[in-house]
């Protein structure tokens, strides 16, 4: 089996980085990460890339001003010096381009902390709990020029507890993504995941039957 070659793109603490990093050490996982890229200099995933010997590259995005393009021709160039075949989004804090989107069209994920098409944006978990919602999540989607709003290929809920506050929900969140970052990827690298009229079906899917309710009645 010949593992699909990713690059994760961050611009900050990289924990999601680090969960793709873990599920690829298994030698039957269907990706190996093989970049890691970020617009800031001073992003702290970058010293995971470097502690676990990955390739690491910084584009600064702010030595290209307002040129959106040449930044993007500048991550472009990276990800084809690493022979890169997947892209992961991983807290990557700038909008891209859709032409750079598009290049990349069905082979760019992205996790956003939220139940989509939910509080798309910023502050989600400050959102969620401001609606009241007594499910929250996180989802691993395709990127398409629109932000926040690609074919869906995982969720993960949580239930939102009466003294939740944006941190312990934002905590139990993140754990949710931890785990379903890899596993979209795994699915994706794998070759299950079909994009349908701008949704995806996953062949093989297995979909567990019992109801999320809350609160218990
Ligand atoms: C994650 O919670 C991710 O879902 C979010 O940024 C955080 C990055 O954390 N992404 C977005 O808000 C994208 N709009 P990490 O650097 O520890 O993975």
């Amino acid at each position: 089996m010949s593992r699909k070659r990713v690059a994760v793109l961050i611009s900050g603490r990289g924990s999601n980085l680090a969960a793709l990093i873990r599920a690829a050490r298994d030698a039957t996982y269907p990706a190996e990460i093989s970049l890691v890229l970020s617009n800031r200099t001073e992003a702290a995933g970058l010293s995971i890339a470097r502690t676990e010997g990955i390739a690491n590259e910084v584009v600064d995005h702010t030595v290209f001003g307002a040129d959106r393009s040449a930044f993007e021709r500048a991550l472009q160039q990276a990800l084809d010096k690493h022979g890169v075949e997947l892209v992961c989004l991983a807290g990557f804090m700038r909008i891209l381009t859709a032409d750079f989107v598009n290049h990349w069209h069905g082979r760019m994920l992205n996790i956003h902390p939220a139940l989509l098409p939910a509080f798309k944006g910023l502050d989600t978990h400050r959102r969620a709990l401001e609606a009241g919602v007594k499910i929250h999540g996180a989802t691993v989607h395709f990127v398409v020029p629109e932000t926040d709003s690609g074919p869906i290929i995982m969720q993960g809920a949580v239930a939102v507890r009466e003294d939740d506050t944006e941190t312990t929900l934002a905590a139990r969140v993140l754990a949710v993504e931890h785990r379903i970052y890899p596993s979209a990827l795994r699915l994706v690298a794998s070759g299950r995941v079909r994009m349908r009229n701008a949704r995806c079906q996953i062949s093989d899917a297995v979909v567990p039957a019992e109801e999320f309710i809350v609160p218990k009645a």
